[in-house]
């Protein structure tokens, strides 16, 4: 019999501790072995958790068990977990763990920690979908060519309803909070950092690139207006957070900011709380994972499944690699990322504005792909929106610093980036 210990018992390890118990004959066959959960330790022993297992406050109740084989890490948080779950490996425990910010943070040296020890995360990432397992073992002939997904649901939903019914930011985040999905602080989600906490997994277990939150360029959705949206839909594209990993000639761009994507393409059609992956290797093509990004029983669902690799002993190195991986793999900087590019600025309705503006397009050698005039309230000034063929990021920053010191633009240009 396998023994589990589950740190934090919330609504995901209830899920996990249910699921355990109540799927225990199929759970039993598939691994081999009966799993069952001996103790849970919860922060509040006031809350009622609606689970049956022993409940104590203390983690070193599970961590200095000798009979426990399986720690699930679930509390959140960084510093307290990574320490929680090094001095499990240090007692030669197991861990699962479902928890991206400590893998943001700490995955490099949890790997080196770990060594032979299984630490499972598939739940970290894209919640019960299992895209780890599928870039660790199922496109393990593969060199990874490109990872775009959609890696926050809050987000989703919140841009979902913005653009099919023109739900403005405030009240929409409020229903998105709502719904459980968002984190405790929302900036998390709408900022961006939760996506880029799941991107830098993804982004290890591809190229072996070992990058912290603040290395990486990260935008969030809080300046997407109705205006952005219309002209989306006016020029097919769907506007979407996307955490994308792509490896060019010189090296891997990571980043995650709101994009605008041809309608057309699948990830385009996900829509609401859902999450999706494609991920295009060069033997496979292009593949696609689609599901619920979070949510208790989903979740539990992936947790679930590594505890059941591991009581299998088919837990493989936790990165997915034994030695370096595409060594020659650097991280590019944000000024060298190349893209398409949509800018949104307010500019006096006039003679020669647009042979100023273009005029500093030319200097940075940017050349202009489609354009719009909308006339503003104030019947001065107008919006002006475009997008651009492919051009360096750093060009189009300086180009937008000499655009906003132009008498006739208004107030700050919007930026988005546009993937084809
Ligand atoms: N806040 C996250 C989301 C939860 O909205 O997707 C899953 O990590």
């Amino acid at each position: 019999m396998v023994k589990i210990g589950i740190l934090g018992v919330g609504t995901v390890g209830a899920s996990v501790a249910n699921i355990l118990e109540n799927n225990a004959d199929i759970l039993e066959a598939r691994a081999g072995k009966k799993m069952v959960v001996k103790h849970g330790v919860v922060k509040n022993m006031g809350k009622e958790r609606g689970v049956n297992i022993t409940l104590s406050d203390n983690p070193m109740d599970i961590i200095n068990d000798p009979e426990i084989d399986i720690v699930v890490e679930l509390m959140g948080g960084v510093e307290e977990p990574y320490a929680l779950v090094k001095k499990a490996l240090e007692n030669g425990k197991a861990v699962v763990t479902a928890n991206k910010a400590l893998l943001a943070y700490h995955r490099y040296e949890l790997q080196e920690i770990a060594g032979d020890i299984p630490l499972m995360y598939e739940a970290s990432t894209a919640g019960g979908i299992p895209i780890i397992g599928a870039l660790r073992n199922g496109l393990a002939s593969n060199h990874v060519e490109s990872i775009q997904g959609i890696m926050n649901g809050t987000t989703n939903y919140m841009l979902t309803k913005m653009i099919n019914e023109g739900a403005l930011y405030d009240e929409i985040l409020k229903e998105a909070q709502e719904l459980g999905y968002a984190e405790a602080d929302p900036t998390f989600d709408v900022g961006g950092f939760d996506a880029s906490h799941k991107l830098l997994i993804l982004a290890s277990i591809a190229y072996g690139i070992d990058a912290k939150p603040e290395d990486i360029l990260i935008e969030g959705i809080e300046n997407i207006t109705q205006t952005d949206v219309a002209f989306a839909k006016d020029f097919d594209y769907e506007i979407k957070l996307l955490g994308i990993a792509k490896k060019v000639e010189r090296g891997v761009e990571l980043r995650v900011h709101p994009t605008m994507i041809p309608s057309s393409s699948m990830i385009a059609k996900v829509d609401g709380v859902m999450n999706a992956v494609s991920v295009v290797g060069d033997c496979v093509g292009e593949t696609m994972y689609y599901g619920a990004g979070a949510g208790g029983d989903a979740t539990a669902s992936a947790v679930i499944a590594d505890i059941v690799d591991i009581v299998r002993g088919n837990h493989g190195p936790m990165l997915g690699y034994k030695k370096g991986l595409e060594s020659d793999m650097e991280l590019l900087f944000e000024s060298e990322i190349v893209t398409h590019y949509y800018l949104r600025m307010s500019v006096d309705d006039k003679s020669g504005v647009l042979a100023k503006i273009t005029n500093v397009l030319e200097k940075f050698d940017i050349s202009i792909e489609s354009m719009l005039q909308k006339p503003h309230k104030n019947e001065d000034v107008v919006k002006l929106l475009f997008t651009t063929h492919e051009c360096q990021e750093e060009k189009i920053q300086a180009a937008m610093l000499e655009l906003k010191k132009l008498d006739c633009v208004h107030g700050e240009i919007a930026m988005m980036r546009i993937e084809k």
